[in-house]
């Protein structure tokens, strides 16, 4: 009797405290979605207004490649946001890293994405099209060719991408100042286990918004509510598994738009549950999607692009090897 006694007496002990623990941590749960500083994931679709700002549909092609991956499964395609100006850098890309069969076995497709400039300007838009008959990687849309409208452009890339090349595997949009390291980045790419929901580049985990108004990133408590940012990769350069581009193209009817772009790439991984992954080596321990400076001066490699094949390319790669980086700041071509 007295032994039935204390095993009831022991049993209420732990269903006391089993349901201590567990209302806790329900507590702690709650707790922490609400002070977590970051949106909500079941979010109503914007009103129609706000979507039509990043809507494809509100933008046409001025020059557009629509074949371009009609007879082809690109490893990757490179997005390389520019304006109309840029030939400059156009023609650094094209001679060096973003060079046409740069490596052997590998497909490897670029694309320059630009808007319309503010003025109207014949002799740029002439221009264009002689550039974009020769070479066939300019796409260009409709909207005002500005910084704060960035974020327009990378969600017509993705939109881009998602319509015009599902068969490709990867896609990397970078800036035009970057200098990537193609050998080393699909060495990585091809070693990669997942081929869905995978992005990485130079992870930011703790952004936030600024809410002092002189600051470029200004972001209003009307616009952002929240005091934290989800995990977003730098826009210098990230690269993104080929049906990021249609999720994230899905995803932006429910977020709103703000015009830093690599955040609001971040908000729409969020509101998909997809986390970008931090690329890094382990020995020495670093961070594959570095920003530097690159060694060489401008001059230089303006000198040696026109030998790439034979001689950058053999010293980039030796170069990079040994860096082991994937992307390389530079100032301007
Ligand atoms: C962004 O582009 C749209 C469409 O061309 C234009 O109406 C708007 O003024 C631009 N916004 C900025 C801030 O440049």
């Amino acid at each position: 009797m007295a032994m039935l006694k204390s095993l009831r007496s022991r049993l209420l002990k732990y269903l006391v405290l089993g349901s201590t623990i567990l209302v806790s941590l329900l507590i702690c749960l709650l707790w922490n979605s609400s002070v977590s500083g970051l949106p909500s994931r079941s979010l109503a679709p914007l009103k129609d207004e706000l979507y039509k700002v990043i809507s494809p549909s509100t933008y046409r092609y001025i020059l557009n490649q629509p074949k371009l991956c009609e007879r082809r499964n690109p490893f990757v395609v490179f997005m390389i946001p520019v304006t109309g100006e840029d030939s400059k850098s156009r023609s650094a890309i094209r001679k060096t890293w973003g060079q046409d069969n740069l490596l052997p076995n590998v497909d490897i497709a670029r694309l320059f994405f630009t808007g319309q400039p503010s003025e109207p300007n014949t002799n740029l838009e002439k221009h264009l099209q002689k550039e974009s008959k020769a070479y066939g990687d300019i796409i260009q849309m409709d909207f005002l060719d500005t910084y704060r409208n960035l974020t327009i452009k990378t969600m017509m890339i993705m939109n881009w991408l998602a319509t015009y090349c599902p068969s490709a595997q990867y896609a990397m949009k970078v800036d035009a100042d970057i200098f990537v390291n193609v050998p080393y980045l699909v060495h990585h790419l091809q070693n990669q286990a997942s081929h869905q929901d995978y992005i990485t580049g130079s992870v930011i985990n703790d952004g936030h918004p600024r809410r002092n108004p002189h600051s470029k990133w200004f972001l209003s408590e009307e616009v952002y509510p929240e005091s934290l940012f989800p995990p977003y990769v730098s826009g210098a350069g990230y690269v993104f598994s080929i049906d990021l581009a249609k999720k994230i193209s899905r995803a932006s009817r429910f977020v709103r738009p703000i015009d830093m772009e690599d955040v609001y790439v971040g908000l729409c991984l969020h509101y998909l549950n997809v986390r970008p992954v931090f690329s890094r080596t382990l020995l020495p321990y670093k961070n594959l999607f570095e920003i530097r400076r690159l060694e060489y001066d401008k001059s230089v490699l303006n000198e040696v692009a026109g030998l790439c094949l034979c001689v950058c390319v053999r010293v980039c790669v030796c170069h990079y090897k040994i860096t082991k980086a994937v992307y390389v700041f530079t100032t301007d071509w």
